[in-house]
């Protein structure tokens, strides 16, 4: 039994009383033995205490902590480990760890690993897919061994932000190499293209009839210029002049838009809606001649989730819809390569403003991209469209207006099958980053870079 019992001075503490029968000199006894119970009750008050203590700790860590023993039963499960699965400390513990946390099954070979050589073992970058997200996490194992029981604690830390702001740094290094090098590859061929495009203007004209100076020199050399049209035509000369006059509007038209990695502050900055803007860039991708070509802009669902309470934005206009214009395209463009046919179309604009910060989400339903597509989107000249089809600027230059002009910044989330969700985040006081990219070229050389 557990008594309570009572001292002289009236103080209560706690008692267990333990009789047994047993046989005494052929004669049935019973003997009690009676304890004080207040070394043990305190020992256990302070397991508890302890207990309590280690649990507070193990919880409020922001890493993901399971300890499993050698047959990956969950032993320990923190507070993160709940947040993120959704599942209750009780309810994981004792069971398989790949039933509770099926992302992890395959680190339990890693667990066996981390046990039989003692050795912590590390996984980096390792994708988790948590509810509809991925998210980059590093997984570490540290061996637990200890009175003979074996087992691992298995910890997980999300690292998505950082390797974001590592991808941002190399995007943004990237773009002022090759960047910079684009810019200045324009600046170079934009005067003989324009002495190309000109000449053959000219040579085009020369070659028709009915011009006063054409027929005075024609007959000067004895001929006459129905003749030359003639020659001309049989040659195929007129159409091979147009034939050179496209290809070298096709090139003037890719070096315009490799000029804009280094024209820039010509524009005029005024505060602006950006759902105004973008509804307006909508209806100028339904109306767009080169998109109609191949699909119908205006067959694509749309739907708008803008925020009503969006401040306006300190913007340049232009750009901003050529930003827009170029996402829209993309997406139209990935939607109409899917193959499934029950699949609508679908385009979803998001506007949100966080910590001053207007947020945009441009999503499309297409195709996506694997990893390593994701990693090159932004590079001038990368592109998966067929020779002639793409040039491979538009993202580069929507990523330069954003980040180098606008102050912000523009990534994507994307895999195969899933679509690609463009993110655009601009300060709503643009900040305009002080030297263009000619004076970043120009001081890389000088360093020698
Ligand atoms: N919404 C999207 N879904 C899937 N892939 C995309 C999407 N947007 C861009 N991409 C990929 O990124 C590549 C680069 O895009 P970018 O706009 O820079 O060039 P492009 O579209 O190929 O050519 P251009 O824009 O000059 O016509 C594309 O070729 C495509 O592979
Ligand atoms: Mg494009």
């Amino acid at each position: 039994y557990s008594v309570t019992g009572k001292k002289k001075d009236g103080t209560e503490f706690p008692i267990e009383i333990r009789i047994r029968v047993m046989e005494y000199h052929g004669r049935m006894v019973r003997v009690a033995a009676i304890r004080d119970l207040r070394e043990q009750k305190k020992a256990e008050e302070e397991l508890k205490h302890l207990r309590n203590y280690l649990k507070n700790i193990v919880d409020s860590m922001p890493s993901i902590l399971v300890g499993v023993d050698e047959q990956g039963q969950i032993t320990q499960w923190n507070l993160e480990a709940e947040r993120t699965t959704g599942v209750g400390s009780r309810d994981a513990s004792g069971k398989k760890l790949g039933d509770v946390f099926p992302q992890l099954s395959h680190a339990m070979g890693k667990v066996f690993e981390a046990v039989k050589n003692r050795q912590v073992q590390k996984d980096t970058k390792v994708p988790l897919q948590i509810g509809r997200v991925t998210r980059m996490s590093d997984i570490t194992i540290y061996p637990l061994v200890t009175n003979g029981v074996e087992g691992a604690v298995i910890r997980v830390d999300d690292i998505t932000e950082r390797v974001r702001i590592e991808e941002m740094i190399i995007q943004s290094e990237k773009m002022l190499s090759v960047g910079g090098l684009a810019a200045g590859m324009a600046h170079e061929i934009n005067n003989p293209l324009g002495g190309i495009l000109q000449n053959v203007q000219v040579l085009g004209n020369r070659m028709k009839a009915g011009l006063l100076k054409n027929e005075q020199v024609a007959e000067e050399c004895g001929t006459t210029m129905k003749c030359i049209e003639k020659y001309a035509e049989r040659r195929g000369l007129l159409s091979m002049v147009d034939m050179i006059m496209d290809a070298g509007k096709r090139a003037a038209k890719i070096v315009e838009n490799m000029l804009s990695f280094s024209r820039k502050g010509q524009g005029r900055f005024e505060s602006h809606r950006l759902s105004e803007l973008i509804d307006r860039t909508i209806e100028l991708a339904g109306s767009d001649y080169d998109l109609k070509k191949k699909y119908d802009f205006r067959q694509i669902e749309i739907i708008r989730e803008y925020d009503q309470n969006l401040p306006e934005v300190f913007c340049e206009q232009s750009k901003i819809q050529q930003v827009f214009l170029n996402l829209f395209k993309n997406a139209a463009h990935a939607m109409v390569s899917v193959k499934d046919s029950a699949r609508q179309p679908c385009l979803t604009i998001r506007t949100r403003f966080e910590n001053h910060i207007v947020c945009i989400e441009v999503e499309d339903n297409g195709v996506g991209m694997d990893e390593e597509t994701r990693k090159r989107i932004f590079e001038p000249f990368f592109t998966t469209k067929e020779v002639g089809s793409g040039t491979g600027l538009g993202l580069s230059i929507s990523y330069f207006i954003v980040t180098e002009e606008h102050g912000g910044d523009m990534m994507v989330e994307s895999s195969p099958g899933k679509g690609a969700k463009f993110i655009i985040r601009l300060p709503i006081h643009a900040v305009q980053s002080e030297g263009d990219i000619d004076s970043i070229v120009t001081s890389s050389f000088r360093q020698g870079r």
